[in-house]
């Protein structure tokens, strides 16, 4: 786990870019998430509230469903390489239990999670920090 502040990478710049994006009118908050994945490709998300509220669907949710709902080349399976999440906060955000559920599916425990604010406030985890004992396919 480190914290740092210091000059944006791409993959923060699309995440900060894809927060511009959300649906947020029942909270106000708004969330941009950035994917990279092992075969180089990268996928972009917000969350998307909903009237219902517990229909809403964070950043991470979205952005992983987009990249697994389109066609790979890779010949192995898909694995997440990197996500940044991109939050206007006073602290950079972790990603929910929910979402880590979903990120359990195509993580490696060394999958780097990066949660930044628009101050450049950066906290770098692994997947591994986060949900240690992650529920997997491994156990059914
Ligand atoms: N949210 C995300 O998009 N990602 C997270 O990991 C945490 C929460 C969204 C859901 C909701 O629209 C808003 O932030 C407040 O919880």
């Amino acid at each position: 786990m480190s914290s740092t502040a210091k000059t944006k990478t791409s993959l923060e710049s699309l995440a900060v870019a894809a927060r511009t994006h959300s649906h947020s009118p029942y909270s106000t908050k708004k969330v941009g998430a950035a994917i990279e994945f092992s075969d180089g490709s990268i996928a972009t998300g917000c969350n998307i509230e909903n009237a219902s509220y517990g229909a809403t669907v964070c950043a991470e949710r979205v952005a992983i469903w987009k990249r697994l709902s389109e066609p790979s080349n890779s010949k192995t399976k898909l694995k997440i390489k990197k996500i940044v999440v991109a939050v206007d906060e006073k602290k950079p955000w972790p990603p929910c239990g929910m979402c880590l559920q979903v990120i359990a599916e195509f993580a490696e425990p060394k999958t780097e999670i990066i949660c930044t604010n628009l101050k450049g406030e950066n906290q770098t985890y692994t997947f591994k920090d986060l949900l240690p004992q992650a529920f997997k396919k491994t156990f059914l």
